[in-house]
């Protein structure tokens, strides 16, 4: 499998082969990085990190995989360069691809992750945008065959808003990969009708299924994974939380959401979560709302189903595998 000079913008682009090989080589690199085996022939490589939203787990992922491989980073934050403002996307990408061998992008709309790939001449990698996650899919799906040691037939549930970026990414890298996905939420919050269609497509090739249901009984039955998001995301405007929790609190994930699943069944969130009022932002939400009432229950997130601490560490892996591949994997 040769993935070098490809971009990763989203999961769409790439065949499930080629999803099951990255998902591989993430296996691959752990295992070398907990046995102390150095994955560092890549000096002299430079990658430059742009982050127009905030990040913990995806900045970190990418600076501590460069560092690992041996290449240097530069953190472009939202403030502080000139892109988008004085300078376009085109000309940011044609200056950073003339310095760097690839770019990490988190920001705003797909479309801007694209004109900066189209015109960089170096890999392109999505960091997160309003429509896609795909870093976060290789983390998801590597946890969830950590834990089931398979992928195809597994029933996995994401309750939320299913129209923004980890709803849609996980349709697609389930439809792709031949899971079984349920959006079990309110019509309004449905994945986007095109997107569905496309993801049937890939369905038919790999067997999985796609459900959208309101019926939170039916839709979390016997699922082996449960998976939410914050209600409100970044960019998002602060007023919306009042109609979001409204309308979603029938659909956060609590004991009885998981009792439902199968007694095997994790539970996953791409994070950052709100469970507890131990933040800042969680305190002042706690004024205005009942912590209760927010996406997930304190007593599933730290229970022994919740696996979040691993798929958040396998950000770091599987963002490696993508570097790797994209760059081209050395031996
Ligand atoms: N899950 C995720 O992308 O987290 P960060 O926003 O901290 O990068
Ligand atoms: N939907 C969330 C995901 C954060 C990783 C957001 O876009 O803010």
């Amino acid at each position: 499998m040769n993935l070098k000079g490809r971009n990763f913008l989203t999961l769409k682009d790439f065949t499930p082969e080629e999803i099951t090989y990255l998902i591989d080589l993430s296996a691959e690199v752990k295992e070398k990085k907990k046995n102390g085996v150095p994955v560092d022939n890549y000096k002299g490589k430079n990658v430059a990190l742009i982050f127009e939203k905030d990040s913990t787990r995806t900045r970190c992922a990418f600076e501590v995989a460069a560092h690992d491989m041996g290449m240097g980073t530069t953190y472009l934050g939202p403030t502080g360069s000139q892109m988008g403002k004085k300078e376009s996307i085109e000309d940011t990408a044609r200056v950073l691809g003339r310095m760097f061998d690839g770019i990490e992008y988190r920001g705003f709309g797909q479309e801007i992750v694209e004109e900066l790939a189209k015109y960089a001449g170096v890999p392109v990698w999505n960091g997160l945008t309003n429509e896609y996650h795909p870093t976060q899919m290789l983390a998801d799906m590597l946890t969830i065959r950590e834990n089931f040691g398979t992928l195809k037939g597994l029933k996995l549930v994401y309750m939320g808003d299913a129209r923004y970026n980890m709803g849609n990414s996980l349709m697609v890298a389930c439809s792709k990969l031949g899971l079984d996905f349920v959006a079990c939420t309110t019509e309004e919050y449905f994945p986007n009708a095109d997107l569905v269609a496309q993801c049937q497509e890939y369905a038919k090739e790999s067997g999985a299924t796609i459900t959208l249901t309101s019926d939170v009984k039916e839709g979390t039955k016997d699922a082996d994974v449960i998976y939410t998001d914050v209600w409100v995301s970044m960019g998002e405007p602060d007023e919306v939380w009042e109609k979001r929790i409204k309308e979603l609190s029938p659909y956060k994930v609590t004991k009885e959401v998981m009792a439902n699943a199968k007694d095997s069944a994790i539970f996953l969130h791409c994070l950052p979560a709100f469970h507890d009022l131990k933040t800042k932002i969680g305190k002042e939400m706690g004024e205005r709302f009942n912590i209760e009432d927010m996406e997930v229950t304190d007593e599933v997130f730290e229970s022994e189903q919740s696996k979040v601490f691993d798929e958040a560490e396998n950000r770091m892996h599987t963002i490696k595998a993508v570097m790797m591949a994209t760059l081209g994997v050395q031996e």
